[in-house]
Protein backbone atom coordinates (compact mmCIF):
# COMPACT_ATOMS: atom_id res chain seq x y z
CA UNK A 1 0.00 0.00 0.00
CA UNK A 2 1.10 3.29 -0.60
CA UNK A 3 1.48 6.22 1.73
CA UNK A 4 -0.93 9.13 1.73
CA UNK A 5 1.78 11.56 1.77
CA UNK A 6 3.38 11.05 -1.29
CA UNK A 7 4.92 14.17 -3.21
CA UNK A 8 8.17 13.37 -2.84
CA UNK A 9 10.33 12.54 -5.41
CA UNK A 10 12.66 14.58 -7.33
CA UNK A 11 11.80 18.58 -7.43
CA UNK A 12 10.27 19.68 -9.65
CA UNK A 13 11.36 22.68 -12.26
CA UNK A 14 11.66 25.82 -10.52
CA UNK A 15 7.80 27.29 -10.91
CA UNK A 16 6.79 24.77 -9.52
CA UNK A 17 5.79 25.39 -5.64
CA UNK A 18 6.20 23.22 -2.78
CA UNK A 19 2.99 21.63 -1.88
CA UNK A 20 0.79 22.35 1.05
CA UNK A 21 -1.29 19.66 2.28
CA UNK A 22 -4.64 20.63 1.80
CA UNK A 23 -7.31 17.47 2.31
CA UNK A 24 -6.79 15.28 4.57
CA UNK A 25 -6.69 11.81 3.31
CA UNK A 26 -9.40 9.42 4.44
CA UNK A 27 -11.03 6.33 3.32
CA UNK A 28 -13.91 5.49 1.97
CA UNK A 29 -16.31 2.61 2.38
CA UNK A 30 -15.58 -0.40 0.34
CA UNK A 31 -18.31 -1.73 -1.64
CA UNK A 32 -20.67 -4.31 0.34
CA UNK A 33 -18.61 -7.82 0.06
CA UNK A 34 -20.47 -10.78 -1.62
CA UNK A 35 -22.65 -8.01 -3.79
CA UNK A 36 -21.21 -10.31 -7.05
CA UNK A 37 -19.04 -9.33 -9.67
CA UNK A 38 -21.49 -8.81 -12.55
CA UNK A 39 -20.14 -7.18 -15.43
CA UNK A 40 -22.03 -3.55 -15.21
CA UNK A 41 -20.41 -2.72 -12.08
CA UNK A 42 -17.37 -1.71 -13.41
CA UNK A 43 -18.66 -1.76 -16.94
CA UNK A 44 -17.44 1.53 -19.96
CA UNK A 45 -20.59 1.29 -21.64
CA UNK A 46 -20.45 3.89 -24.96
CA UNK A 47 -23.93 5.71 -25.12
CA UNK A 48 -25.12 5.93 -29.43
CA UNK A 49 -27.20 8.36 -30.26
CA UNK A 50 -28.06 5.90 -33.06
CA UNK A 51 -29.47 8.96 -35.18
CA UNK A 52 -26.30 10.74 -35.32
CA UNK A 53 -23.95 7.66 -35.35
CA UNK A 54 -23.48 6.61 -38.55
CA UNK A 55 -25.94 6.68 -41.52
CA UNK A 56 -26.02 3.45 -44.17
CA UNK A 57 -28.40 4.04 -46.50
CA UNK A 58 -27.78 7.75 -47.13
CA UNK A 59 -30.85 8.85 -45.41
CA UNK A 60 -29.10 11.24 -43.49
CA UNK A 61 -29.99 9.86 -40.55
CA UNK A 62 -28.34 7.40 -38.67
CA UNK A 63 -29.48 3.70 -38.46
CA UNK A 64 -28.76 0.45 -37.03
CA UNK A 65 -27.45 -0.94 -39.61
CA UNK A 66 -24.96 1.84 -39.36
CA UNK A 67 -24.41 1.34 -35.78
CA UNK A 68 -23.79 -2.54 -36.72
CA UNK A 69 -21.09 -1.57 -39.37
CA UNK A 70 -19.12 0.13 -36.75
CA UNK A 71 -19.19 -2.18 -33.94
CA UNK A 72 -15.50 -3.07 -34.67
CA UNK A 73 -14.60 0.93 -33.54
CA UNK A 74 -16.02 0.34 -30.63
CA UNK A 75 -14.21 -2.89 -29.91
CA UNK A 76 -11.17 -1.69 -30.80
CA UNK A 77 -12.00 1.30 -28.14
CA UNK A 78 -12.29 -0.82 -25.95
CA UNK A 79 -15.93 -0.10 -24.38
CA UNK A 80 -17.66 -3.49 -22.56
CA UNK A 81 -21.24 -2.61 -24.06
CA UNK A 82 -23.33 -0.04 -25.75
CA UNK A 83 -26.48 1.72 -24.59
CA UNK A 84 -28.60 2.55 -27.49
CA UNK A 85 -30.74 5.77 -27.51
CA UNK A 86 -34.90 4.97 -28.54
CA UNK A 87 -35.16 3.43 -31.92
CA UNK A 88 -38.55 2.33 -31.98
CA UNK A 89 -41.75 3.48 -33.72
CA UNK A 90 -41.75 7.45 -33.73
CA UNK A 91 -43.03 10.38 -34.99
CA UNK A 92 -39.92 12.05 -33.08
CA UNK A 93 -41.23 15.11 -31.89
CA UNK A 94 -38.50 14.12 -29.07
CA UNK A 95 -36.42 11.81 -30.96
CA UNK A 96 -37.77 8.63 -30.02
CA UNK A 97 -38.80 9.41 -26.61
CA UNK A 98 -41.87 9.94 -27.93
CA UNK A 99 -43.17 5.97 -28.52
CA UNK A 100 -45.54 5.38 -30.34
CA UNK A 101 -45.44 1.53 -30.88
CA UNK A 102 -42.25 -0.23 -27.78
CA UNK A 103 -42.06 -3.42 -29.91
CA UNK A 104 -41.20 -2.22 -33.26
CA UNK A 105 -38.09 -0.44 -34.97
CA UNK A 106 -38.66 3.01 -36.65
CA UNK A 107 -38.46 2.25 -40.12
CA UNK A 108 -36.17 4.91 -40.21
CA UNK A 109 -33.68 3.54 -38.24
CA UNK A 110 -34.37 -0.33 -39.64
CA UNK A 111 -36.27 -3.24 -39.01
CA UNK A 112 -36.42 -5.87 -36.19
CA UNK A 113 -34.58 -8.62 -38.62
CA UNK A 114 -31.67 -5.52 -38.29
CA UNK A 115 -31.84 -5.39 -34.47
CA UNK A 116 -31.52 -9.62 -34.18
CA UNK A 117 -28.74 -9.20 -36.49
CA UNK A 118 -27.24 -6.65 -34.41
CA UNK A 119 -27.46 -8.09 -31.28
CA UNK A 120 -25.90 -11.57 -32.77
CA UNK A 121 -22.68 -9.53 -33.91
CA UNK A 122 -22.80 -7.81 -30.53
CA UNK A 123 -22.47 -11.26 -28.96
CA UNK A 124 -19.45 -12.00 -31.28
CA UNK A 125 -17.64 -9.01 -30.63
CA UNK A 126 -18.17 -9.85 -26.79
CA UNK A 127 -20.13 -6.41 -26.47
CA UNK A 128 -23.12 -6.15 -24.22
CA UNK A 129 -26.27 -4.30 -25.58
CA UNK A 130 -28.50 -1.98 -23.32
CA UNK A 131 -31.36 -0.40 -25.29
CA UNK A 132 -33.77 2.72 -23.84
CA UNK A 133 -37.25 2.53 -22.24
CA UNK A 134 -39.53 5.10 -21.63
CA UNK A 135 -41.92 4.13 -19.13
CA UNK A 136 -43.00 7.40 -18.28
CA UNK A 137 -45.06 8.64 -21.30
CA UNK A 138 -45.37 7.38 -24.87
CA UNK A 139 -46.20 9.13 -28.12
CA UNK A 140 -49.50 11.01 -29.08
CA UNK A 141 -49.86 8.78 -31.86
CA UNK A 142 -49.45 5.85 -29.34
CA UNK A 143 -52.65 3.64 -30.10
CA UNK A 144 -53.47 3.66 -26.48
CA UNK A 145 -53.92 7.52 -27.22
CA UNK A 146 -55.44 7.67 -30.12
CA UNK A 147 -57.93 5.23 -28.39
CA UNK A 148 -58.52 7.69 -25.43
CA UNK A 149 -58.83 10.45 -27.50
CA UNK A 150 -61.54 8.63 -29.48
CA UNK A 151 -63.15 7.07 -26.36
CA UNK A 152 -64.45 10.24 -24.55
CA UNK A 153 -64.47 11.69 -20.97
CA UNK A 154 -64.74 8.10 -18.35
CA UNK A 155 -64.01 5.58 -20.59
CA UNK A 156 -61.64 2.91 -19.59
CA UNK A 157 -59.26 3.80 -22.86
CA UNK A 158 -58.47 7.33 -20.83
CA UNK A 159 -57.88 6.32 -17.33
CA UNK A 160 -54.55 4.80 -19.08
CA UNK A 161 -53.61 8.41 -18.72
CA UNK A 162 -54.24 11.44 -16.76
CA UNK A 163 -57.43 13.18 -18.11
CA UNK A 164 -59.06 15.56 -16.23
CA UNK A 165 -61.38 18.19 -16.41
CA UNK A 166 -60.44 21.79 -16.08
CA UNK A 167 -60.91 24.79 -13.73
CA UNK A 168 -62.60 27.83 -13.94
CA UNK A 169 -65.37 28.77 -16.78
CA UNK A 170 -65.97 26.00 -19.06
CA UNK A 171 -63.09 24.15 -17.89
CA UNK A 172 -60.73 26.29 -19.64
CA UNK A 173 -58.10 26.37 -17.24
CA UNK A 174 -55.71 23.29 -16.57
CA UNK A 175 -56.75 21.20 -13.87
CA UNK A 176 -53.50 22.10 -11.55
CA UNK A 177 -50.67 24.73 -12.08
CA UNK A 178 -47.66 22.19 -13.36
CA UNK A 179 -45.52 23.26 -15.43
CA UNK A 180 -43.52 20.87 -18.21
CA UNK A 181 -39.99 20.16 -18.30
CA UNK A 182 -39.82 21.64 -22.10
CA UNK A 183 -42.08 24.72 -21.41
CA UNK A 184 -45.77 25.79 -21.11
CA UNK A 185 -48.08 23.92 -18.60
CA UNK A 186 -47.61 20.14 -18.00
CA UNK A 187 -51.68 20.18 -19.39
CA UNK A 188 -53.12 20.20 -22.95
CA UNK A 189 -56.67 20.51 -23.66
CA UNK A 190 -58.25 18.02 -26.30
CA UNK A 191 -60.98 18.99 -29.22
CA UNK A 192 -63.32 16.33 -28.08
CA UNK A 193 -65.33 13.76 -30.82
CA UNK A 194 -68.20 16.39 -31.07
CA UNK A 195 -66.06 19.48 -32.37
CA UNK A 196 -65.74 21.01 -28.26
CA UNK A 197 -62.91 21.67 -26.53
CA UNK A 198 -62.96 18.60 -23.94
CA UNK A 199 -61.04 17.47 -21.01
CA UNK A 200 -57.24 18.02 -20.32
CA UNK A 201 -54.46 15.25 -20.43
CA UNK A 202 -51.13 15.75 -18.50
CA UNK A 203 -47.45 15.81 -20.28
CA UNK A 204 -44.68 15.93 -17.87
CA UNK A 205 -42.46 16.80 -21.17
CA UNK A 206 -44.14 17.59 -24.79
CA UNK A 207 -47.98 17.55 -25.49
CA UNK A 208 -46.68 15.03 -28.11
CA UNK A 209 -45.79 12.60 -24.80
CA UNK A 210 -48.46 12.07 -22.62
CA UNK A 211 -47.78 10.40 -19.37
CA UNK A 212 -49.04 7.02 -18.68
CA UNK A 213 -50.98 6.45 -15.91
CA UNK A 214 -48.87 3.89 -13.47
CA UNK A 215 -51.78 3.08 -11.42
CA UNK A 216 -53.93 1.49 -13.93
CA UNK A 217 -52.91 -2.19 -13.63
CA UNK A 218 -52.72 -2.15 -17.53
CA UNK A 219 -49.64 -0.31 -17.74
CA UNK A 220 -47.48 -2.08 -15.83
CA UNK A 221 -48.57 -5.01 -17.47
CA UNK A 222 -48.13 -3.75 -20.77
CA UNK A 223 -44.18 -2.40 -19.57
CA UNK A 224 -43.76 -6.15 -18.22
CA UNK A 225 -44.66 -7.37 -21.90
CA UNK A 226 -42.32 -4.95 -23.72
CA UNK A 227 -39.43 -5.99 -21.35
CA UNK A 228 -39.53 -9.42 -21.70
CA UNK A 229 -40.00 -8.65 -26.11
CA UNK A 230 -36.19 -7.03 -25.92
CA UNK A 231 -35.02 -9.87 -23.25
CA UNK A 232 -36.38 -12.75 -25.96
CA UNK A 233 -34.39 -10.69 -28.54
CA UNK A 234 -31.25 -11.09 -25.96
CA UNK A 235 -30.64 -7.51 -25.10
CA UNK A 236 -28.25 -7.25 -21.78
CA UNK A 237 -30.15 -4.43 -20.29
CA UNK A 238 -32.49 -1.35 -20.31
CA UNK A 239 -31.70 2.18 -19.37
CA UNK A 240 -34.71 3.74 -18.06
CA UNK A 241 -35.67 7.36 -19.48
CA UNK A 242 -37.57 9.67 -16.57
CA UNK A 243 -36.76 6.34 -13.41
CA UNK A 244 -38.18 8.89 -10.96
CA UNK A 245 -41.36 9.75 -12.61
CA UNK A 246 -44.04 7.28 -13.58
CA UNK A 247 -46.55 7.73 -10.11
CA UNK A 248 -47.71 11.45 -9.55
CA UNK A 249 -49.00 12.52 -6.17
CA UNK A 250 -52.70 10.71 -6.55
CA UNK A 251 -54.62 13.91 -6.35
CA UNK A 252 -52.78 15.76 -8.74
CA UNK A 253 -52.88 18.31 -6.16
CA UNK A 254 -51.38 22.33 -6.83
CA UNK A 255 -47.98 22.48 -6.72
CA UNK A 256 -46.52 25.02 -4.11
CA UNK A 257 -43.51 26.22 -6.40
CA UNK A 258 -45.27 25.54 -9.79
CA UNK A 259 -42.40 27.18 -11.76
CA UNK A 260 -39.72 24.42 -10.58
CA UNK A 261 -39.42 22.02 -13.04
CA UNK A 262 -39.57 24.48 -16.16
CA UNK A 263 -36.74 26.71 -14.50
CA UNK A 264 -34.62 23.94 -13.48
CA UNK A 265 -35.32 21.58 -16.19
CA UNK A 266 -35.38 18.88 -13.42
CA UNK A 267 -37.39 17.06 -11.85
CA UNK A 268 -38.12 18.90 -8.86
CA UNK A 269 -41.79 18.63 -8.49
CA UNK A 270 -42.69 16.66 -5.36
CA UNK A 271 -45.83 16.12 -6.29
CA UNK A 272 -45.06 14.87 -9.88
CA UNK A 273 -41.71 13.18 -8.94
CA UNK A 274 -39.69 10.58 -6.16
CA UNK A 275 -43.28 9.25 -5.56
CA UNK A 276 -43.02 5.66 -2.89
CA UNK A 277 -44.90 3.68 -5.29
CA UNK A 278 -42.09 3.61 -7.96
CA UNK A 279 -40.19 1.61 -6.02
CA UNK A 280 -42.66 -1.25 -6.48
CA UNK A 281 -41.93 -1.35 -10.35
CA UNK A 282 -38.34 -1.60 -10.19
CA UNK A 283 -38.78 -4.24 -7.88
CA UNK A 284 -40.86 -6.04 -10.64
CA UNK A 285 -38.67 -5.29 -13.37
CA UNK A 286 -35.84 -6.61 -11.29
CA UNK A 287 -37.69 -9.56 -10.70
CA UNK A 288 -38.01 -10.36 -14.17
CA UNK A 289 -34.78 -9.57 -15.30
CA UNK A 290 -33.56 -12.58 -12.04
CA UNK A 291 -35.80 -14.44 -14.01
CA UNK A 292 -33.94 -14.39 -17.10
CA UNK A 293 -30.60 -15.03 -15.69
CA UNK A 294 -32.17 -17.66 -13.58
CA UNK A 295 -32.87 -18.92 -17.10
CA UNK A 296 -28.96 -18.71 -18.87
CA UNK A 297 -27.25 -17.34 -16.40
CA UNK A 298 -26.30 -13.86 -18.25
CA UNK A 299 -26.53 -10.83 -15.92
CA UNK A 300 -29.04 -8.28 -17.06
CA UNK A 301 -28.98 -4.19 -15.98
CA UNK A 302 -31.44 -1.88 -15.64
CA UNK A 303 -29.86 1.85 -15.28
CA UNK A 304 -32.25 4.57 -14.02
CA UNK A 305 -32.34 8.07 -15.16
CA UNK A 306 -33.37 8.72 -11.65
CA UNK A 307 -33.03 12.43 -11.07
CA UNK A 308 -33.79 13.27 -7.17
CA UNK A 309 -33.36 15.82 -5.19
CA UNK A 310 -29.93 14.05 -2.71
CA UNK A 311 -28.07 11.17 -2.97
CA UNK A 312 -29.52 9.41 -0.35
CA UNK A 313 -32.85 9.39 -2.26
CA UNK A 314 -30.80 7.71 -4.98
CA UNK A 315 -29.72 5.30 -3.07
CA UNK A 316 -33.15 3.82 -2.54
CA UNK A 317 -33.23 3.38 -6.22
CA UNK A 318 -30.10 1.22 -6.60
CA UNK A 319 -31.23 -1.08 -3.38
CA UNK A 320 -30.71 -4.85 -4.09
CA UNK A 321 -33.79 -5.76 -5.51
CA UNK A 322 -34.67 -3.01 -7.21
CA UNK A 323 -32.40 -1.22 -10.03
CA UNK A 324 -29.17 -2.59 -10.36
CA UNK A 325 -27.49 1.13 -11.30
CA UNK A 326 -28.59 4.89 -11.49
CA UNK A 327 -26.53 7.66 -13.20
CA UNK A 328 -24.73 9.75 -10.56
CA UNK A 329 -25.33 13.25 -13.13
CA UNK A 330 -23.21 15.29 -10.45
CA UNK A 331 -20.11 15.48 -13.07
CA UNK A 332 -22.50 16.03 -15.78
CA UNK A 333 -23.59 19.56 -14.10
CA UNK A 334 -19.89 20.20 -12.20
CA UNK A 335 -18.31 23.09 -12.90
CA UNK A 336 -14.36 22.56 -13.41
CA UNK A 337 -13.31 23.11 -10.05
CA UNK A 338 -11.52 20.81 -7.16
CA UNK A 339 -13.65 21.69 -4.66
CA UNK A 340 -16.87 20.80 -6.72
CA UNK A 341 -15.32 17.62 -8.31
CA UNK A 342 -14.12 16.35 -4.90
CA UNK A 343 -17.20 16.86 -2.91
CA UNK A 344 -19.73 15.21 -5.83
CA UNK A 345 -17.02 12.12 -6.27
CA UNK A 346 -16.77 11.43 -2.39
CA UNK A 347 -20.18 11.81 -1.98
CA UNK A 348 -21.24 9.69 -4.47
CA UNK A 349 -18.84 6.98 -2.92
CA UNK A 350 -19.95 7.14 0.54
CA UNK A 351 -23.48 6.97 -0.67
CA UNK A 352 -23.91 3.99 -3.06
CA UNK A 353 -21.19 1.89 -0.84
CA UNK A 354 -23.80 0.68 1.53
CA UNK A 355 -26.14 -0.25 -1.07
CA UNK A 356 -24.23 -2.85 -3.19
CA UNK A 357 -24.48 -1.02 -5.93
CA UNK A 358 -21.56 0.70 -7.74
CA UNK A 359 -21.36 4.22 -8.91
CA UNK A 360 -22.80 5.06 -12.34
CA UNK A 361 -20.75 7.95 -14.06
CA UNK A 362 -21.14 10.51 -17.05
CA UNK A 363 -19.61 13.25 -17.90
CA UNK A 364 -21.49 13.74 -21.15
CA UNK A 365 -24.64 12.48 -22.74
CA UNK A 366 -27.19 13.53 -25.55
CA UNK A 367 -28.70 15.97 -23.06
CA UNK A 368 -26.35 18.38 -22.17
CA UNK A 369 -23.51 20.16 -23.23
CA UNK A 370 -20.28 18.51 -24.54
CA UNK A 371 -17.08 18.59 -22.04
CA UNK A 372 -14.69 20.25 -24.10
CA UNK A 373 -17.18 23.21 -24.27
CA UNK A 374 -18.58 23.23 -20.92
CA UNK A 375 -15.23 22.78 -19.00
CA UNK A 376 -13.85 25.48 -21.94
CA UNK A 377 -14.76 29.02 -20.02
CA UNK A 378 -14.17 30.32 -23.25
CA UNK A 379 -10.96 29.00 -24.05
CA UNK A 380 -10.70 26.74 -26.82
CA UNK A 381 -7.29 25.52 -25.42
CA UNK A 382 -8.49 24.39 -22.05
CA UNK A 383 -11.89 23.14 -23.06
CA UNK A 384 -9.88 20.25 -24.67
CA UNK A 385 -7.42 19.62 -21.96
CA UNK A 386 -9.81 19.81 -19.13
CA UNK A 387 -12.03 17.61 -20.68
CA UNK A 388 -9.47 14.77 -21.07
CA UNK A 389 -8.71 15.47 -17.90
CA UNK A 390 -11.69 14.97 -16.11
CA UNK A 391 -12.54 11.77 -18.54
CA UNK A 392 -8.93 10.35 -17.16
CA UNK A 393 -10.54 10.86 -13.61
CA UNK A 394 -13.85 9.60 -14.33
CA UNK A 395 -11.65 6.49 -15.97
CA UNK A 396 -9.93 5.85 -12.81
CA UNK A 397 -13.01 5.91 -10.27
CA UNK A 398 -14.65 2.45 -8.81
CA UNK A 399 -17.93 2.10 -10.80
CA UNK A 400 -19.23 1.91 -14.02
CA UNK A 401 -18.74 5.15 -16.37
CA UNK A 402 -21.18 5.73 -19.78
CA UNK A 403 -19.05 7.90 -22.86
CA UNK A 404 -21.73 9.34 -25.15
CA UNK A 405 -20.20 8.45 -28.81
CA UNK A 406 -18.18 11.51 -29.90
CA UNK A 407 -16.67 12.12 -26.83
CA UNK A 408 -13.67 9.96 -27.75
CA UNK A 409 -13.24 12.16 -30.96
CA UNK A 410 -12.79 15.47 -28.78
CA UNK A 411 -15.92 16.79 -30.33
CA UNK A 412 -16.88 20.48 -29.11
CA UNK A 413 -20.68 21.28 -28.61
CA UNK A 414 -21.84 22.99 -31.93
CA UNK A 415 -23.11 26.57 -30.44
CA UNK A 416 -23.89 28.26 -33.56
CA UNK A 417 -26.89 26.40 -35.65
CA UNK A 418 -29.21 28.81 -36.97
CA UNK A 419 -32.74 28.92 -35.33
CA UNK A 420 -34.48 27.37 -38.49
CA UNK A 421 -32.53 24.20 -37.72
CA UNK A 422 -32.68 23.39 -34.54
CA UNK A 423 -35.04 20.78 -33.76
CA UNK A 424 -35.11 20.56 -29.88
CA UNK A 425 -38.63 20.79 -28.73
CA UNK A 426 -37.32 23.23 -25.77
CA UNK A 427 -36.40 25.85 -28.47
CA UNK A 428 -39.62 25.62 -29.95
CA UNK A 429 -41.76 25.70 -26.47
CA UNK A 430 -39.34 28.16 -24.89
CA UNK A 431 -38.13 30.03 -27.98
CA UNK A 432 -34.50 30.13 -25.86
CA UNK A 433 -31.63 28.42 -26.27
CA UNK A 434 -31.02 27.74 -22.56
CA UNK A 435 -30.46 23.91 -22.44
CA UNK A 436 -30.99 22.87 -26.23
CA UNK A 437 -29.16 19.58 -27.12
CA UNK A 438 -29.13 19.85 -31.00
CA UNK A 439 -25.16 21.00 -30.65
CA UNK A 440 -24.38 17.57 -28.90
CA UNK A 441 -26.42 15.68 -31.37
CA UNK A 442 -24.65 16.84 -34.53
CA UNK A 443 -24.02 14.01 -36.65
CA UNK A 444 -20.45 11.92 -36.10
CA UNK A 445 -17.19 12.39 -38.13
CA UNK A 446 -15.76 9.23 -39.69
CA UNK A 447 -13.17 10.22 -42.35
CA UNK A 448 -12.41 13.01 -45.01
CA UNK A 449 -11.78 16.67 -45.33
CA UNK A 450 -15.42 17.24 -45.55
CA UNK A 451 -19.20 16.64 -44.69
CA UNK A 452 -20.56 14.47 -44.34
CA UNK A 453 -17.53 13.16 -43.20
CA UNK A 454 -18.46 9.36 -43.97
CA UNK A 455 -21.32 9.59 -41.81
CA UNK A 456 -23.57 8.83 -44.41
CA UNK A 457 -21.96 6.20 -47.35
CA UNK A 458 -21.50 8.05 -51.01
CA UNK A 459 -23.98 8.52 -53.02
CA UNK A 460 -25.86 9.83 -50.01
CA UNK A 461 -29.63 11.43 -51.43
CA UNK A 462 -29.59 13.32 -48.51
CA UNK A 463 -27.66 15.66 -46.43
CA UNK A 464 -26.61 15.09 -42.61
CA UNK A 465 -30.30 15.75 -40.42
CA UNK A 466 -28.10 18.24 -38.81
CA UNK A 467 -25.36 20.31 -40.49
CA UNK A 468 -21.73 18.99 -39.50
CA UNK A 469 -19.36 22.11 -39.02
CA UNK A 470 -16.42 22.23 -41.26
CA UNK A 471 -13.93 21.94 -38.08
CA UNK A 472 -15.38 18.67 -37.65
CA UNK A 473 -12.88 17.41 -39.91
CA UNK A 474 -10.01 17.96 -37.33
CA UNK A 475 -12.45 15.04 -35.13
CA UNK A 476 -12.88 12.65 -37.51
CA UNK A 477 -12.34 9.21 -36.28
CA UNK A 478 -9.71 8.56 -39.63
CA UNK A 479 -7.63 11.69 -38.26
CA UNK A 480 -7.67 10.36 -34.12
CA UNK A 481 -6.93 7.18 -35.00
CA UNK A 482 -3.58 8.28 -36.96
CA UNK A 483 -2.89 10.51 -33.82
CA UNK A 484 -1.30 9.14 -30.93
CA UNK A 485 -1.85 12.39 -28.64
CA UNK A 486 -5.67 12.55 -29.49
CA UNK A 487 -8.61 11.93 -27.43
CA UNK A 488 -9.18 8.43 -29.10
CA UNK A 489 -5.86 7.06 -28.20
CA UNK A 490 -6.13 8.39 -24.47
CA UNK A 491 -9.51 6.82 -23.93
CA UNK A 492 -8.19 3.69 -25.61
CA UNK A 493 -5.22 3.79 -23.61
CA UNK A 494 -7.10 4.57 -20.47
CA UNK A 495 -9.95 1.35 -21.10
CA UNK A 496 -7.19 -0.90 -21.53
CA UNK A 497 -5.73 -0.52 -18.43
CA UNK A 498 -9.35 -0.61 -16.65
CA UNK A 499 -9.25 -4.15 -18.00
CA UNK A 500 -5.78 -5.23 -16.94
CA UNK A 501 -3.99 -3.40 -13.56
CA UNK A 502 -5.19 -5.03 -10.53
CA UNK A 503 -6.27 -2.33 -8.43
CA UNK A 504 -9.54 -1.30 -10.84
CA UNK A 505 -12.38 -4.16 -9.97
CA UNK A 506 -13.87 -2.95 -6.75
CA UNK A 507 -10.78 -1.24 -5.35
CA UNK A 508 -11.80 1.65 -2.85
CA UNK A 509 -10.42 5.28 -2.94
CA UNK A 510 -8.42 6.70 -0.80
CA UNK A 511 -8.04 10.47 -0.62
CA UNK A 512 -4.05 11.75 -0.78
CA UNK A 513 -3.28 14.81 0.56
CA UNK A 514 -1.86 17.49 -2.59
CA UNK A 515 -1.18 20.70 -2.99
CA UNK A 516 -3.59 23.41 -3.54
CA UNK A 517 -5.40 22.89 -7.12
CA UNK A 518 -4.76 19.26 -6.89
CA UNK A 519 -6.90 16.05 -6.60
CA UNK A 520 -5.47 13.10 -5.69
CA UNK A 521 -6.36 9.47 -4.73
CA UNK A 522 -4.94 6.12 -4.73
CA UNK A 523 -6.83 2.43 -5.13
CA UNK A 524 -5.40 -0.73 -4.15
CA UNK A 525 -1.69 -1.37 -4.38
CA UNK A 526 0.09 1.78 -6.01
CA UNK A 527 -2.16 2.96 -8.50
CA UNK A 528 -2.33 6.63 -7.84
CA UNK A 529 -4.10 9.20 -10.02
CA UNK A 530 -4.40 13.02 -9.58
CA UNK A 531 -5.59 15.94 -11.63
CA UNK A 532 -4.70 19.03 -11.40
CA UNK A 533 -7.46 21.96 -11.23
CA UNK A 534 -5.30 24.62 -11.39
CA UNK A 535 -3.87 27.41 -13.40
CA UNK A 536 -0.23 26.87 -13.41
CA UNK A 537 2.01 23.63 -12.65
CA UNK A 538 1.84 21.28 -9.57
CA UNK A 539 4.30 19.19 -8.14
CA UNK A 540 3.14 15.06 -9.61
CA UNK A 541 2.24 13.03 -6.25
CA UNK A 542 4.48 10.15 -7.72
CA UNK A 543 8.28 10.81 -9.04
CA UNK A 544 8.30 8.33 -12.12
CA UNK A 545 6.89 9.22 -15.41
CA UNK A 546 2.79 8.84 -15.67
CA UNK A 547 1.24 5.33 -16.74
CA UNK A 548 -0.71 7.60 -18.87
CA UNK A 549 -1.19 11.11 -18.69
CA UNK A 550 -4.22 13.59 -20.55
CA UNK A 551 -1.40 15.68 -22.22
CA UNK A 552 2.49 16.47 -21.30
CA UNK A 553 3.50 15.50 -18.25
CA UNK A 554 7.23 15.22 -17.20
CA UNK A 555 8.15 13.27 -14.45
CA UNK A 556 7.82 15.13 -11.33
CA UNK A 557 5.42 17.78 -12.67
CA UNK A 558 1.39 17.61 -12.87
CA UNK A 559 0.61 20.66 -15.48
CA UNK A 560 -2.20 22.71 -15.34
CA UNK A 561 -5.30 21.13 -16.95
CA UNK A 562 -3.83 17.68 -16.81
CA UNK A 563 -5.06 14.59 -15.40
CA UNK A 564 -2.30 11.38 -15.13
CA UNK A 565 -2.03 7.58 -13.79
CA UNK A 566 0.83 6.39 -12.27
CA UNK A 567 2.08 3.09 -10.83
CA UNK A 568 3.62 4.01 -7.06
CA UNK A 569 6.74 1.61 -6.10
CA UNK A 570 7.34 2.24 -2.29
C1 LIG B 1 -34.62 12.12 -20.69
C2 LIG B 1 -33.96 11.91 -22.00
O1 LIG B 1 -32.58 11.74 -21.81
C3 LIG B 1 -34.28 13.11 -22.85
O2 LIG B 1 -33.55 13.12 -24.05
C4 LIG B 1 -35.77 13.12 -23.10
O3 LIG B 1 -36.10 14.28 -23.83
C5 LIG B 1 -36.55 13.12 -21.80
N1 LIG B 1 -36.05 12.15 -20.87
C6 LIG B 1 -38.01 12.81 -22.03
O4 LIG B 1 -38.18 11.48 -22.40
MG1 LIG C 1 -30.06 6.15 -42.57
Amino acid sequence: MITPTLPAGPAGPPEVSVPAPVTAPAALPAAVPGAGQAWWRNAVIYQVYVRSFQDSDGDGIGDLAGVRERLGYLRRLGVDGVWLNPFYVSPQHDHGYDIADHCAVDPVYGDLAEFDALVQECRLLGLKLVVDTVPNHCSSQHPWFRAALAAGPGSPERARFHFADGRGPGGSLPPNNWRAMFGGPAWSRVTESDGRQGQWYLHLFTPEQPDLNWRHPAVAEEFDRVLRFWLDRGVDGFRIDVAAGLFKHPELPDSPDPDADERTRDSVNPLAWNQPEVHAVWRAWRAVCEEYTAKDGRDRLLVGEASVPTPAEQAKYVRPDELHQAFFFHLLHAPWDLDHFRTVIAGALEDIAATGSTVTWVLNNHDQVRTVTRFAGGDPVLGPARAAAAALLMLALPGAAYLYQGEELGLPEVTDLPDELITDPIFHRTRSRVGIRDGCRIPLPWSGGRPPFGFSPEGATAQPWLPQPEHFAAHTAERVLADTGSFWHLYRDALQLRRSLPQFGEAAVRWLESPPGVLAFARGEGFVCAVNFGDGPAPAPVAAAPLLASGPCPPGVLPAATAAWWIHRP
